[in-house]
């Protein structure tokens, strides 16, 4: 079983990137599973936060990804880049065990909960680069905090309003098709690491 923690850069109660994940809750490779968390109640990043203790949001958001296996990002992209609540929660995920207080997630091996945890990004938009920017700006931002990220297959979903129903869902057959590949290639690239 691949345990994969999911997160959606969006916010909003119609957003395409959530609708991304759905799909690929109904994509996944056998013995795979994914959970999403939600990141819409943290407080913006401030280290005056992390005394005594982190806040409860944060904890919250650690406890949940410490034990996944592998991450999946749904990214937005926002002035081409990433989207403000997406790298808010990155943030939090990049504080070390210890900062925020005893009470956090004790008894964990690595450093952060993002450190070494094998990462896919997809991403979805109505222009023409389907998130590609963004994806680049959030690839960069979490190897510098050591969280291995997938070299490819990559999926851009461009054009997205031609690709997704009224609800959001993304019902484009080459998209989910891109999508299923990543997922695919996730699960191995988490395999692939846990050997090495
Ligand atoms: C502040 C802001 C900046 C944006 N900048 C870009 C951009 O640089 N590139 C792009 O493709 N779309 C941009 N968009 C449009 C978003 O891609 C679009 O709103 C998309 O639906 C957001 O993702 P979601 O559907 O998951 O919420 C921007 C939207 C907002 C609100």
């Amino acid at each position: 079983m691949t345990r994969i923690i999911g997160i959606c850069g969006s916010l909003r109660a119609a957003s395409y990137n959530r609708g991304l994940l759905r799909a690929c809750a109904t994509l996944l490779p056998e013995g795979a599973s994914l959970e999403v968390v939600e990141i819409g109640d943290l407080p913006l990043m401030n280290e005056d936060l992390e005394k005594p203790g982190w806040p409860q949001a944060v904890q919250r958001l650690r406890r949940a990804v410490w034990p996944a296996e592998a991450l999946l990002i749904a990214c937005p992209e926002y002035n081409a880049g990433i989207p403000a609540p997406l790298k808010n929660a990155i943030d939090w995920l990049s504080r070390a065990e210890g900062l925020g207080g005893t009470t956090a997630t004790a008894g964990e091996t690595r450093r952060t909960p993002l450190a070494g945890l094998p990462t896919a990004i997809i991403g979805a938009s109505p222009g023409m680069l389907g998130t590609a920017r963004a994806q680049q700006h959030l690839r960069m931002s979490l190897q510098s905090i050591g969280t291995l990220v997938m070299p490819g297959p990559e999926a851009f979903v461009a054009g997205a309003r031609g690709k997704f129903d009224e609800e959001s869902n993304l019902v484009d057959e080459p998209s989910r098709a891109a999508v299923g590949r990543v997922l695919a290639g996730l699960v191995a690239w988490t395999a692939r690491l846990k050997a090495s």
